[in-house]
């Protein structure tokens, strides 16, 4: 038998990335690949890329610039660029970076093993389709190899939204739900491979309607159906918008124990007319009003957010506007970006603002939202939390998990193993994390 042929990925962007890499490095694993940690010794090299903010392109040109001395020594190496660069730059790539012998769009990446046959034979092959077949239905190579206790699962992909500065619905494509039935084979494997807690992913994952049953089902429906997987301690969702948020979701939070108390629901800017240029068909003022709602069905939920500072036309008071919607709001957490122009949506055609003014805004506005962090974080001291556990802490005996509310714990002197649940009292908050100890 021939030794395997080894194969790098370098995931850049969101969890979607990273549950695709999971499913490229499947579907290559039935054709005699085995991952490996450095691309010193990769057969194949694929670059999981994100194109969602600047500069993202310009880092996989000068990642695969790296590769050339590589590629002189080995000149079998297979170098890939899959992912939203790969959708949106297509044929660019190859006609900038000749190493480049594979390009591969997140729609096909099922179509991986023939593309890697074609291009060991010297080919280069490129594919962004939008194909009609579910890729993941043929992306079946998956070896039954034990895993984490956390897991993502992609179960809607694409956004029908169109916010004036996202490339999303350009390279994802438009909205697509997976049927329920693949979803809950795909969770019970995961389960019985030892996941605890799984993850559902979307663009728009609170869009969700897949086929069910008896008709489409509502990401709500979705969750209660996983809820009765025996084994399955935690169930999360992400990415929402705040007008895919339906009642029975709302509902769900305060009566389904396994889905978890913590909301990732961005709402990027708190001014109505920035949020009307945006395209986000809600006002500062409804987002605020859903969030009470969320609130009074589960009162302890954590709330995420993303915002977006500078827009194009974004006043000192529009700022302002956002800086009193997070105050109002209060966040567990928060990711916070500088506006960049992607080419092709309908925000780039519009007069920019000083990045000297966006840059000065953005530190005002992480400097509130960390402060917020720190405060929903430290708030936690005193109280008892589940933790899962994921992996062994640095110091003997010490074991790392997530609680409830995805905050990191560190319990010292911990029995558990990996993958356990247990009850502990929050004793003190670090800079990212929280210690405390196991309730007997
Ligand atoms: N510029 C800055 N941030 C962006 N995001 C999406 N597109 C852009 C852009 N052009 C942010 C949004 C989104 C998150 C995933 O990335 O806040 O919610
Ligand atoms: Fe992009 Fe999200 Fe808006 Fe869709 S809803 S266009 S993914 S920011």
């Amino acid at each position: 038998m021939s030794a395997p042929k080894k194969l790098f990925i370098k995931t850049y962007g969101c969890q979607m990335n990273v549950y695709d890499s999971e499913r490229m490095a499947e579907a290559l694993g039935g054709e005699g690949y085995v991952e490996t940690k450095s691309p010193d010794d990769a057969d194949m090299i694929l670059l999981n890329t994100c194109h969602i903010r600047e500069k993202a392109a310009e880092k996989v040109y000068s990642e695969l610039g790296r590769f050339k001395g590589l590629k002189a020594e080995k000149p079998d190496l297979k170098i890939g660029v899959a992912g939203c660069v790969a959708q949106a730059e297509g044929q660019e790539i190859m006609r900038r970076q000749p190493l480049v012998d594979l390009v591969v769009g997140p729609q096909s990446y099922h179509r991986l093993p023939e593309m890697e046959a074609k291009a060991r034979e010297g080919e280069k092959v490129l594919d962004t389709d939008f194909p009609e077949e579910d890729k993941f239905e043929k992306l079946k190579n998956r070896p039954k190899a034990k895993r984490g206790p956390t897991a993502f699962l992609t179960v809607q992909e694409g956004c029908d939204k169109f916010c004036a500065f996202c490339v999303v619905p350009y390279t994802r494509g438009a909205e697509v739900s997976r049927p329920a039935d693949r979803i809950l084979r795909e969770a019970q494997d995961l389960v019985e491979r030892g996941v605890r807690e799984i993850t559902l992913l979307g663009q728009n994952v609170n869009a969700y309607h897949g086929a069910g049953p008896n008709g489409d089902m509502t990401l709500a429906q979705l969750i209660w159906e996983l809820d009765k997987v025996d084994g399955l301690e935690r169930i999360r969702f992400t990415t929402s918008h705040p007008n895919d948020m339906q009642d029975d979701l709302i509902e769900a939070h305060g009566t389904c124990a396994k889905l978890m108390p913590y909301l990732h629901l961005p709402v990027q800017a708190g001014s109505d007319k920035i949020l009307k240029r945006m395209n986000r068909a809600h006002t500062a003022e409804s987002y605020l009003r859903l969030i009470e709602r969320i609130r009074a069905a589960r009162p302890d939920i954590l709330i995420s957010g993303d915002f977006i500072v500078g827009f194009p036309e974004e006043t000192e008071a529009d700022f302002q506007a956002t800086l009193d919607l997070v105050e109002e709001v209060k966040y567990g957490t928060a990711y916070s970006f500088k506006y960049s122009t992607r080419p092709g949506t309908p925000a780039a055609e519009r007069p920019q603002l000083d990045p000297k003014e966006a840059d000065d805004r953005l530190q005002r506005l992480q400097a509130l939202l960390t402060k917020q962090q720190r405060e929903v974080q430290d708030s936690m001291v005193g109280r008892d939390v589940t933790v899962l556990f994921e992996k062994a802490g640095r110091f003997p005996g010490q074991m790392v998990g997530k609680s409830d509310y995805l905050h990191a714990v560190h319990v010292a002197d911990c029995d558990r193993a990996i993958g356990d649940l247990a009850r502990v009292r929050i004793l003190s908050s670090g800079a990212n994390s929280l210690a405390g100890a196991l309730i007997d």
